[in-house]
């Protein structure tokens, strides 16, 4: 269990998920929008089922971990991160963030990034990838908080994005500054400002 604070100083502890945790899960779920359900699973998911549910809390903490950032007062889950080890080669795995609608864009979904980074390293993985809806703005700004992103076309919009674990995920107090160092050296800091200022459209 670790203590945070989020940029507009609410305190939330990380804890790893448990089997436990279906109902709080599902609940979860539940109050996440329709955008950020898509952009998490990459199709419409109205529901959780009870096979996705058991899939998604009994993890082993070793090839399967997953976190989840809880309000101390209520005890509601507001956010999840999670990583799953590739078959195909064991120092990587593919990872997944989510943050309850009302909580984003209060660093919580990178402090969850980084803290399930630290764990990956503990346990041997030293690269994440993951499918991303292309125009998934937030996921981009977030993992290049952390180092440098390879991406790729993946066809029907969606874009397969790798990032090497930096050695110490929690140690680097400078990423924020990276990520817009980031988008400086790839011109794209104008359009991150204007996202950064609520104003896509310029
Ligand atoms: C991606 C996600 C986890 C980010 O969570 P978050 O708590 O809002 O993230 P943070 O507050 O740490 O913000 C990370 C960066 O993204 C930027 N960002 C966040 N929301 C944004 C938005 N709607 N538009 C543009 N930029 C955004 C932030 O400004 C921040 O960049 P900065 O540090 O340079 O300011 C969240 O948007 C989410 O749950 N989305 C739905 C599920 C999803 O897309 N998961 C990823 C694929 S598995």
């Amino acid at each position: 269990m670790t203590d945070v604070e989020l940029s507009d100083g609410s305190l939330l502890e990380i804890r790893p998920l448990r089997a436990e945790d279906k109902a709080g899960l599902a609940a979860g779920f539940e109050r996440l929008s329709a955008l950020s359900r898509y952009r998490r699973f990459l199709s419409p998911t109205p529901h959780l089922s009870a096979r996705q549910l058991a899939y998604l809390t009994e993890v082993d903490h070793h090839d399967h971990e997953a976190l989840v950032a809880v309000e101390p007062a209520s005890r509601e889950g507001l956010g999840i991160a999670r990583y799953v080890r590739s078959r195909e080669d064991p120092e990587e795995a593919e990872f997944a963030v989510a943050v309850a609608d009302d909580w984003q864009r209060r660093g919580l979904g990178t402090l969850l990034l980084r803290h399930l980074a630290a764990r990956a390293r503990e346990e041997g993985i030293t690269q994440i990838t993951g499918l991303v809806l292309g125009s998934n703005e937030p996921v981009r700004h977030m993992l290049e908080t952390l180092g440098d992103v390879r991406r790729r076309n993946a066809g029907d919009g969606t874009v397969e994005v790798w990032l090497q674990i930096p050695e110490r995920p929690l140690a680097d107090e400078q990423g924020r500054l990276a990520g817009w160092m980031r988008a400086a050296a790839t011109g794209q800091l104008d359009t991150r400002l204007r996202e950064a200022r609520g104003d896509p459209s310029g």
